[in-house]
């Protein structure tokens, strides 16, 4: 078996210069593929709020849904770091009970580290949460818990007052203890110049590959999910067609009595049957 993934690979594969490879997963049977295909790290991302719940956005997750997957995830996965994503709110109100949040993760989802979103106004938080040896990875720019806020779905850093923000949030997420960043939708030469600013690693997503590694939702890269496509995402499948093409050519077997074949049923002794009347 393969020796886990940890920070301190993060760390080496940054100063080596190697691209470090992140997907989302949120099911056991997911996990596993991404697992067995020698992705570095496995965010349980609350994207799964879109994507497998159905929302519209990442607002309603709670943290016993993250517990949930991240347990599944977990169950699958035997190299890759597992990453929980902290939800909304759960990591704004005190200390103690971002802790007592980011812990669950741990315990009960049994993840190796967990993700939150926000910059300085979450740092003496992040501060705590590692203090308590929990890892975690921060998120800058395009911070999908606060769509409401940044008034929809855009790409951020884009002036000079919001990319020293920007740059300034990820030195002080260094300095909180965060092991590596996530640079959601921003301009590629803003997240090149914070990959070089910070020697932590930083994970792109619509940053450009001036990051030191990317991150993808699994559904996708996969051609699964199609109620909205932002343009820095690279299909590499559409099992959309091929999922919706399976299930048709089901449909038509049942239909027509072709499914079941003699090849899928369990035989009975003559003589038992006999019994039955
Ligand atoms: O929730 C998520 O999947 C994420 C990634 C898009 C980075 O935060």
């Amino acid at each position: 078996m393969s020796k886990r993934v940890t920070t301190a690979d993060f760390r080496r594969m940054k100063q080596e210069g190697k691209p470090l490879a992140m997907l989302t997963a949120y099911d056991y049977s997911m996990a596993s593929l991404v697992d067995a295909a020698g992705i570095d790290a496995i965010l349980v991302g609350d994207s799964l709020g879109n994507v497998v719940l159905g929302y519209d956005s990442t607002v309603p997750v709670t943290m016993d849904v993250m517990v949930h997957h991240t347990r599944a995830v977990s169950k699958g996965v035997k190299r890759a770091m597992v990453v929980g994503d902290m939800p909304f709110l759960s990591y704004h109100i005190s200390r103690e009970e971002s802790i007592k949040n980011a812990g669950r993760l741990m315990q009960e989802g049994f993840a190796q580290a967990v993700k939150l979103e926000g910059g300085s106004e979450v740092a003496d938080n992040v501060k705590a949460i590692t203090d308590a040896g929990i890892p975690v990875m921060g998120h800058l720019g395009l911070t999908p818990q606060s769509v409401h806020q940044l008034g929809g779905f855009k790409v951020q850093g884009k002036d000079g007052e919001a990319a020293r923000k920007l740059l300034e949030d990820a030195k002080r997420l260094e300095q909180a203890g965060a092991f590596a960043i996530v640079l959601e939708c921003i301009p590629h030469q803003l997240a090149g110049a914070i990959s070089e600013a910070i020697s932590i690693p930083t994970i792109g997503i619509g940053a450009g590959a001036g990051c030191d590694g990317q991150v993808l939702v699994i559904n996708d890269l996969l051609g699964m999910f199609s109620d909205f496509t932002p343009k820095f995402v690279k299909q590499y499948a559409n099992l959309k067609e091929q999922i919706v093409q399976a299930c048709s050519s089901y449909v038509e077997e049942v239909k027509d009595r072709s499914f079941p074949g003699p090849e899928h049923v369990f035989n009975m002794k003559e003589e038992e049957l006999k019994k039955l009347y």
